[in-house]
């Protein structure tokens, strides 16, 4: 009989399809079958985030809890951001967990499941070349690395610290990785790198930049839709802008980071940008690419904000009027630059802060949604709601409900916008 592992996995799209890394690796090297139910597990893994306090907080917590539930004998591993960082202490602090493999080791998988007190978090290691073997959660939708790492030195971010330096994942990988996946009937693919337009910039050809790999993958036969995350603001050169408005293939939403509206936090920041600089790159995509949907990060309290800052951080979401915004609260990390700056701001300031930055966005929102009535939007269908409603994405990102089954699933069709609920839209098949 097979044994049998458990994995929860916590963070971004990143750590998803690391996770679908290890689950595929697993399976077919080592005949484990995945279970939900931690009880029945001989292997146990959380597969962590670090970029803020809270998710490591609920590392220990969670392990701690799947020590006291787990089988005798289960093995527990901890892997992922938090695994890098924190290291061997975690097993100092946890003695019960077998092994720790770092975000960047993850091809490790199958060697460190027997090796008692294992711990493999070299952030210097390159596994970009692995050939995983191949395992998708999502029937629909495909994540694609495109590369690993991050070169930036944002003074707030551990990223650098738990995902190592930037590698460019080889062109002819990608693409053959996205034929594949099209063959197999996945409608959407979605590329991911912690700086996707700095794509190319390890690779020995000039040619070879974010632009021309979206160029490259809109010709695959049969692909249909691409989005990627997240692009940085400051390498949002024209050239990629015009592509991305004229290019049928790549979906009509973009996330851009603003992090902060003020010039002077993104000068603390070290974000590479100016309020102005952002502005202008969000207005040309607005120009160009009619009922696009803008995401964006939001930090608050970061040290030393003002008022003033604070208020030109509403000021751009008065004047870009984001579709969506994830807020946070600044949270303090090891070994990043801001650990150490003065004039940290109270929870309290934060607090405030971050409720007027949602408050901004719920002042518009509905206006926002209720701009799509009569609008029609190919929907690529991915789930089932109560009886006869199914629910799916637009290309510009909003959650588009209409009536119809699970034969829809995995299917793109053009629906009519009648009516606009609380943070989605329904509406009518209409081809
Ligand atoms: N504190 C709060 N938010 C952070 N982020 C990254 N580091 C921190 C931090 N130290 C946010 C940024 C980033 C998103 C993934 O997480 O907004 O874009
Ligand atoms: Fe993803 Fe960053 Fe969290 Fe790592 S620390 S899982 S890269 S969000």
């Amino acid at each position: 009989m097979s044994k049998k592992f458990f994995l929860e996995t916590l963070g971004c799209q990143m750590n998803v399809r690391d996770s679908e890394h290890m689950i595929a690796e697993l399976r077919t090297k080592k005949n484990y079958e995945q279970t939900d139910d931690v009880k029945e597990a001989d292997l146990i893994m959380i597969n962590t985030c670090s970029i803020r306090e809270k998710p490591v907080a609920k590392l220990f917590s969670e392990i701690g809890h799947f020590n006291k539930i787990k089988k005798k004998n289960a093995k527990i591993g901890v892997c992922g951001c938090s695994a890098t960082h924190l290291g061997k202490d975690i097993i100092k602090r946890a003695p019960f967990v077998d092994f720790v493999l770092g975000a960047r080791n993850i091809s490790k998988i199958t060697k460190v499941i027997d090796i008692k007190g294992a711990v493999e978090v070299d952030i210097d290691y390159d596994d970009s070349l692995y050939a995983f073997d191949d395992y998708r959660s999502n029937p629909y939708k495909a994540y694609i690395n495109i590369s690993m790492g991050c070169n930036k030195s944002c003074s707030y971010c551990i990223v650098p610290f738990t995902r190592g330096k930037e590698i460019s994942i080889p062109l002819d990988i990608i693409v053959n990785e996205a034929s594949r996946v099209v063959k197999l009937g996945i409608k959407e693919i979605c590329l991911l790198g912690q700086n996707v337009n700095s794509y190319g910039s390890s690779l020995n050809d000039k040619k070879i930049n974010f632009t021309y790999l979206l160029q490259t993958l809109s010709e695959i036969d049969g692909i249909e839709r691409i989005r990627f995350t997240s692009p940085h603001p400051l390498h949002m050169d024209d050239e990629f802008i015009k592509e991305f408005a004229k290019n049928p293939y790549i979906c009509n939403s973009i996330h851009i980071p603003l992090q902060s509206g003020s010039s002077s936090v993104l000068k603390n920041m070290r974000r590479g940008y100016t309020k102005e600089w952002f502005l202008n790159r969000a207005e040309k995509i607005r120009e160009l690419s009619p009922d696009v949907g803008i995401t964006t990060d939001i930090i608050v309290g970061f040290p030393n904000e003002s008022d003033e800052d604070f208020l030109d951080t509403m000021d751009v979401i008065d004047k870009i009027r984001f579709e969506q915004i994830f807020n946070f609260k600044y949270s303090k990390r090891p070994h990043t630059t801001a650990e150490n700056f003065d004039n940290q701001i109270s929870d309290e300031v934060s607090s405030k802060r971050l409720t007027e930055v949602i408050n901004k966005h719920k002042s518009y929102n509905f206006d926002i949604l209720k701009s799509k009535i009569d609008k029609t939007y190919d929907v690529l269908f991915d789930g089932t709601r109560e009886d006869g409603i199914i629910s799916g994405k637009s290309s510009n990102n909003f959650t588009v409900i209409t009536k119809g089954d699970k034969s829809m699933l995995g299917k793109i069709a053009k629906v009519k916008i009648i009516e606009t609920k609380k943070n989605s839209l329904s509406g009518i098949i209409v081809n």
